[in-house]
């Protein structure tokens, strides 16, 4: 399980969760966007940055686009694509995430890193 379903408000802040057990270990992230869940690689496609300016904060200020804090890249909610910045067109990695029973989970890691998913919504 990643979080409650009750923590993830449409456009809000995002929980961010280990992708594995090491201290190094990349790290993931799931929004709530339009009432449905999407998680991601917390990695920008331009420099490997994480995206959120602070822990969780992944929207702009209008909670319609994802936002690097490094460079100002925007990505759409529901795709992960780049639509402004300098990684325009390129993507963050989709994870496999769905909600059951009010909670958010995180779906198998290896489909996850091969793509969405038939689960994915
Ligand atoms: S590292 Fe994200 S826009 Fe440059």
């Amino acid at each position: 399980m990643i979080c409650e379903s009750a923590a993830l408000a449409d456009g809000g802040p995002g929980v961010r969760f280990a992708l594995g057990e090491e201290p190094d270990s990349p790290v993931g992230f799931v929004v709530r966007y339009r009432g449905t869940v999407h998680a991601y690689v917390n990695r920008c496609p331009h420099m490997g940055t994480e995206l959120d300016w602070q822990p969780g904060e992944f929207y702009d200020v209008a909670g319609l686009y994802l936002v690097c804090a490094t460079h100002g890249a925007l990505f759409q909610p529901a795709t992960g694509s780049c639509v402004a910045g300098p990684c325009r067109g390129a993507s963050l990695q989709r994870l496999g995430a769905r909600e059951e029973g009010g909670r958010v989970l995180l779906l198998n890691e290896e489909a996850a890193a091969a793509g969405p998913t038939e689960d994915t919504p």
